[in-house]
């Protein structure tokens, strides 16, 4: 069998773009304990004085999370946004059809967006095109940036009056204060026949570009998402996604992509090149908005949201059980991925494959956050715990910052179920400009053999090795849990040698590694 082997060359010259940080965004839906039981749980030991746990806040400040989208997902297409603001003491209870829970409203809005600034994090909303439509969309944008003077905004300005708790608040945090929310989901997976709302291409568009311009009138400094495809699986992919972009092009500055994957056939090597699927999603999705700005002869290109993207399928059987037989009730365990090694693999090399499209996606969403497929996790009596799928997050959070160059990336290959010609091992590099570090992202996902990466990087005179992070493991389907960090990553000193510009790394078999190199 022939050597394998995996070089790159990197180069200052050779930028793929300067990486936008709001692709390490993340999401918090009501959705299970994602919210109750997750950030928002009085009564915990770590919660603070609006009962957000600051264990959780303080794993999320770890990160580094630059955006979350909120409320939904599927439980925004249902979302009655006036239930969840005012006193909390008035605020309804709800049927959330998405998920068949009671929906409390005890967090909303207002509480939401102090959770944001806690967390150092920006807000990214939804607004519900399912069940509603524009004057909500409008009164929500009102509510949330208008100053003051105005019916909704003045709301927002007297909420807290009436309660003594949010008295509270609004003198210690500013609640006051518009939210200043500038990114905006115009609905979630309107395409899915499982949306409260679901709509024809034709019909969301329209909707999509009439709410568009509508915001855009109140606030034309809006960012504005419109609904992709929910994933490629869809039979209207992607003609969806040029119906819409024919009718929405000029008003909307995104196209949202989603996408989950799953081992569900225990088949490791396929399951790792399932990131080759979420690159061909990308390539496909940046034609179509490429082809409609042919079409339209305009000279603006639509960017990509890639706001909903994990591991997704361990807790499916019991949820889809649940789900049937469950009675309403407030924030059930639902969705609990409980992600072992080989799902951390998989997320590095899907935080790859971003990366290697960042001139395009500029913002993206591992979905979830919390305890809903979720890189953090919750004890209700105990700690907040990281996950596997944390530490790829984390670093690529971390180190990823700056301008990913174009690796040309040259390596041996090998056939899947799925997939032909994937590469033994996938990479790409981040070159911090401003701290003058160069991070080179790499998984190996060869099962059986180290494979020894070398890097051209001559155009980095200077730099010398500062670490080697490594993830690796001897059981794929090893986990983490609250009292045990089985997968954790760790530094090695013995795998790396740099010698005349040319960079030697040897890869652990079926490793992620965070090579970095610096002029301090
Ligand atoms: O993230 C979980 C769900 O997945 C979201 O609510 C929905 O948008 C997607 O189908």
């Amino acid at each position: 069998m022939d050597k394998k082997f995996a070089r790159i060359t990197l180069d200052k010259d050779f930028p793929i773009s300067r990486v936008d940080k709001r692709i390490y965004g993340s999401f918090v839906e009501h959705l299970g304990r994602a919210v109750y039981g997750g950030v928002y749980q009085p009564g915990h030991p770590s919660a603070d004085e609006e009962g957000f746990r600051q264990d959780v806040l303080d794993l999320v400040k770890e990160i580094g999370v630059p955006i979350v989208r909120y409320p939904g997902g599927n439980f925004v297409s249902n979302f009655y946004w006036e239930d969840s603001v005012g006193p909390v003491a008035d605020r309804p209870r709800r049927l959330e059809l998405a998920w068949r829970s009671t929906e409390p409203n005890l967090v909303g809005v207002n509480e939401f967006s102090s959770w944001c600034k806690k967390a150092g994090t920006d807000l990214m909303m939804a607004v519900n095109l399912g069940t509603r439509g524009i004057d909500a969309a409008c009164n929500l944008l009102e509510y949330c940036n208008h100053p003051s003077g105005t019916k909704y905004s003045d709301l927002r300005v007297s909420h807290g009056i009436k309660d003594p708790h949010n008295i509270n608040l609004r003198r210690k945090n500013g609640a006051k204060e518009p939210f200043g929310v500038k990114l905006w989901c115009l609905g979630n997976e309107m395409d899915g026949p499982w949306q409260t709302g679901h709509k024809t291409a034709r019909e969301y568009g329209r909707l999509a570009d009439e709410t568009a311009k509508a915001m855009k009138q109140i606030d034309p400094s809006l960012e504005l998402v419109a609904c992709g495809s929910s994933n490629t699986g869809m039979a209207t992919y992607p003609q969806w996604e040029a119906t819409v972009l024919e009718e929405a092009y000029d008003s909307v500055d995104f196209i949202s992509l989603h996408t989950y994957y799953g081992n569900r056939f225990n088949d490791t090597r396929n399951f790792l090149a399932q990131s080759d699927d979420m690159d061909h999603f990308i390539r496909t999705v940046i034609s179509t908005c490429d082809f409609v700005k042919a079409k339209k002869r305009s000279k603006k290109d639509i960017m990509l949201s890639f706001d909903e993207w994990n591991v997704w399928f361990h807790a499916n059987e019991a949820d889809d059980d649940t789900m049937q037989n469950r009675p309403w009730s407030v924030a059930p365990h639902l969705l609990e991925d409980h992600y072992d090694f080989e799902d951390a693999l998989l997320v590095g090399l899907m935080l790859i494959t971003l990366l290697k499209h960042s001139d395009r996606v500029r913002m993206a969403c591992l979905a979830q956050l919390v305890n809903v497929i979720a890189p953090i996790m919750t004890e209700e009596n105990g700690p907040a715990w990281k996950q596997t799928i944390y530490y790829p997050y984390l670093h690529a959070s971390k180190y990823g910052r700056g301008i990913a160059l174009n690796p040309s990336l040259r390596s041996s290959k090998h056939d899947t179920m799925d997939f032909t010609d994937v590469t033994d091992v996938d990479s790409v590099a981040v070159w911090n400009d401003e701290k003058e570090e160069l991070t080179i992202f790499a998984v190996n996902r060869d099962l059986d053999e180290d494979i020894v990466l070398e890097a051209d990087v001559k155009s980095f005179a200077g730099y010398r090795l500062l670490e080697h992070i490594v993830l690796e493991h001897d059981d794929m389907k090893a986990v983490n849990s609250a009292g045990r960090q089985t997968v954790l990553p760790k530094t090695v000193t013995d795998r790396d040698e740099l010698k005349d510009g040319l960079l030697q790394s040897r890869l652990g078999k079926a490793s992620w590694n965070v090579i970095r190199l610096g002029k301090n």
